[in-house]
């Protein structure tokens, strides 16, 4: 196959590339490649796409795997290869409401779209609505096409830190914060398993749109697989999310966070969506273990790795602040 991958130097689109190019395909990567190195085996084609296509762009890509989040991106990619195969990488984030467990592309309501380019960083929902309009025009005008709808993409290589976070803390030791309820829902996909069915679904064009999801599990479970992959035993003491929102500990990501964590009731769905579709349409998903494990190896291998979360000072004084509420 020849496969254009429009990134391929940051975490997912990187990771398609290099399994593209392992399986024996023609790659190539269109990209400016300010992000990062780009794979052995690629062809690079230098594109910043706030600009018009590059002539050696080519025409004759079987499929395109898409990472944009700019609508004027993707209009513009789209209609330079009407022939290709596209595979647009989209988000959950999509979803105008994130209360609902279970959901599907089917069951879920959409955000309106925002067809102009925003900045994506500036909130989830201008992110998402900017996707939608992403995946309209991909379906307006590519020949066929995939739409996945990723959730929280982990595993070696991650540059958000929500989930390295968690193999590095528990490998560390000791008493642990463990945020909310252990039932809580916890969803994530390694993003080398994410990767391999992307190009799966280049390969065989496969079409239609699918949460590209790995299985729920609860966040006890999750964090006992963390510690078993690390190799030590978690010691955790669980801290309801009322005291947590009344300490100003933030959810999910950024400076005096805890990952993994998103409150209740009001983001019940977002780590719970339903993964039987894209399970049934070949995405298989390997264990938790492994990819805390391989995480915590990729840390421990990179001089200055991504990281957010609580510092160990906040966590021990939030844990003083709990165990003392509690006396
Ligand atoms: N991380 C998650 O948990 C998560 C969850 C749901 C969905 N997603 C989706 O998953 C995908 C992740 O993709 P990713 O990991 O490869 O990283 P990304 O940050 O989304 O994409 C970066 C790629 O886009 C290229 N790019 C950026 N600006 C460009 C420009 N002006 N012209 C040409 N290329 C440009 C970058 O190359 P250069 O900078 O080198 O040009 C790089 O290769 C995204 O679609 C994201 O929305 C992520």
């Amino acid at each position: 196959m020849r496969l254009l991958v429009l990134g391929g130097s940051a975490f997912l689109s990187r990771e398609v590339a290099r399994q593209a190019v392992e399986r024996g395909h023609r790659v190539t990567c269109a990209c400016r490649g300010t992000s990062g190195p780009l794979p052995d085996g690629v062809r690079h084609v230098a594109w910043d796409r706030d600009q018009p296509p590059p002539p050696d762009l080519g025409q004759d890509h079987d499929a395109v795997i898409d990472v944009a989040r700019h609508p004027s991106r993707v209009r513009a990619a789209v209609a330079a290869l009407p022939e290709a195969h596209w595979v647009f990488v989209s988000t959950i984030s999509v979803y105008a409401d994130s209360s609902v467990p279970g959901g599907t592309p089917d069951t879920l309501p959409l955000l309106d779209p925002v067809t102009t380019d925003e900045d994506p960083m500036s909130s989830p929902e201008t992110y998402g609505a900017m996707k939608v309009a992403c995946e309209q025009a991909v379906a307006a005008g590519a020949a066929s096409s995939l739409i996945a709808r990723p959730g929280l993409i982990v595993g070696p290589g991650d540059p958000s830190g929500r989930f390295s976070y968690w193999p590095e803390r528990i490998a560390d030791g000791g008493e642990v914060l463990a945020p909310g309820s252990p039932d809580d829902a916890v969803q994530v996909v390694d993003v080398r398993d994410l990767a391999a069915w992307l190009v799966d679904g280049a390969e065989r064009r496969r079409t239609g749109t699918l949460d590209a999801v790995g299985p729920v599990g609860s966040r006890g479970a999750v964090l006992d697989a963390i510690a078993t992959g690390v190799g030590v035993p978690l010691r955790a003491t669980w801290v309801p999310q009322e005291f947590l929102l009344e300490q100003q500990v933030e959810p999910w990501m950024g400076p005096r966070s805890l990952p993994l964590w998103l409150p209740l009731p009001e983001h019940a769905g977002l780590m719970a969506h339903d993964a039987s579709p894209a399970r049934a349409a070949g995405l298989t998903t390997r264990p938790v273990e492994e990819t805390a494990r391989d995480t915590l190896a990729w840390l421990r291998a990179t001089p200055e790795p991504p990281r957010t979360g609580l510092t160990r000072r906040d966590e021990a004084a939030l844990l003083a602040a709990w165990h003392s509420l509690r006396q």
